[in-house]
């Protein structure tokens, strides 16, 4: 049985009172969403464009002050809670879940925001590790918690940086800042089409779900984004910003470079450091072409798009894995398929399709027994939705539940 927000808030709300006792005053509770991209993949840490949607997939927190300086937590998922002074936050290797919530308030602190200890309680529905983003959404609900518990004010915008900060330096995993931006600023029903380097975006209408579903299918691989991959990628966009300087010295990032001139100076790079180039450049060009097939309707060309960035993904970025492209192959021989991709960090995790509405469930049996006669992995299949980004969870009435 899939349970709405209002219903898993309340359960939230129970476990708080069963775990902290039914005193100690107002119970906030906050929702975060976890996101999948469309298209524009490994592009926001090169200053460029992406458009991921916020999901309905979520995390919800609830959050109560205490009189003393402690942050008390309680994981719903794990059944495990941890403890720890606001005045000596370390980074600790046992309850992993813990450090993206103590990220953040040391983050907040380190800005000099002035906080009194709480009471948390974190449950989620998002799979941990699928490369949807449960980790932004913790940090997200989490400074949405602080600032609704202590009323300081803040720019949306801001409170990203922050959350992404957290995740750099305390966490210390070196990612741009899609995640956090789209679980905080998404909208239902919408993709967001962000610029990373002005933070300028537009919600993008998506198809009508009663024609076109978004369908997340999960490999059911987990490889850890912090892994050294990630970051050496990193570096081999640097190093091209490098080389293409010495032709076009006026470039900051590969989001300055258009695909005509990589075509005329690309060949000066070395072999591997071209190919991710390639890819970064390509895909930038991909993201505004989607958003203008989005705006005509021009489905078949969105997911031809997003074809060829899984293409991209896998020879020339090298980020995806057999167990992606396996999946990424079963589903673009299905019927009503109009495009195949896998989305994220990549090393594992999800795929994004758009599929016909009517084809969907035949979609479903089709990936299941092809992907198990390979893999003997039974793959969760997520048929999902573009949702408002992170806030406080309010009943009905508009009331604070
Ligand atoms: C991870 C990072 C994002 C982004 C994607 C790849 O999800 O957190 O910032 O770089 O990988 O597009």
């Amino acid at each position: 049985m899939v349970l709405k927000t209002g219903e898993r808030a309340q359960l939230v709300k129970a476990k708080f009172k069963e775990i902290f006792g039914a005193g100690g005053g107002k119970i906030t509770l906050v929702r975060a969403p976890g996101r999948v991209n469309l298209i524009g993949e490994h592009t926001d840490y090169n200053d460029g464009f992406v458009l991921p949607i916020a999901i309905n997939q979520e995390m919800i927190m609830a959050f109560q002050p205490r009189l003393d300086n402690s942050v008390c937590l309680y994981s719903y998922n794990f059944s495990s809670s941890h403890q720890f002074p606001l005045d000596g936050i370390k980074y600790e290797t046992e309850e992993s879940w813990a450090n993206y919530v103590k990220g953040v308030i040391y983050i907040f602190q380190e800005r000099e925001i002035s906080l009194s200890g709480m009471n948390i309680v974190l449950e989620g529905n998002i799979p941990i590790g699928a490369g949807l983003s449960s980790s932004a959404a913790i940090e997200v609900a989490t400074a949405v918690g602080l600032q609704l518990l202590s009323g300081f004010t803040m720019e949306p915008v801001e409170i990203v940086k922050l959350c992404q900060k957290a995740e750099n330096e305390f966490v210390g995993v070196n990612c741009g800042i899609m995640d956090q931006f789209v679980s905080l600023l998404g909208k239902k029903d919408k993709a967001l089409f962000l610029d990373c380097r002005s933070l300028d975006y537009e919600p993008v209408p998506l198809p009508n779900p009663e024609h076109l579903r978004i369908v997340v299918c999960n490999t059911g691989v987990r490889r850890e984004l912090s892994g050294s991959e990630y970051n050496k990628r990193r570096r081999e966009c640097q190093e091209g910003v490098s080389h293409l300087k010495k032709r076009l010295p006026e470039i900051k990032a590969l989001r300055d470079v258009p695909v005509r001139d990589f075509e005329k100076y690309g060949d000066s790079l070395p072999e591997t450091i071209k190919r991710r180039c390639k890819h970064i450049v390509e895909e930038n060009e991909r993201v505004t072409q989607s958003v203008a097939s989005l705006k005509e309707s021009n489905l078949r060309r969105f997911g031809s798009l997003m074809n060829e960035s899984h293409q991209s993904l896998k020879d020339n970025y090298e980020v995806s894995c057999r167990e992606l492209d396996l999946m990424v192959d079963i589903a673009r021989n299905i019927d009503g398929v109009l495009g195949a991709r896998m989305t994220g960090a990549g090393f594992g995790g999800c795929t994004v399709n758009l599929v016909e509405e009517g084809k969907v469930e035949r979609f479903q049996e089709i990936v299941k027994e092809k992907y198990w006669k390979e893999t003997k992995i039974h793959p969760e299949i997520y048929i999902l939705q573009a949702e408002e980004g992170a806030g406080e969870i309010l009943n009905k009435t508009g009331e604070k539940r």
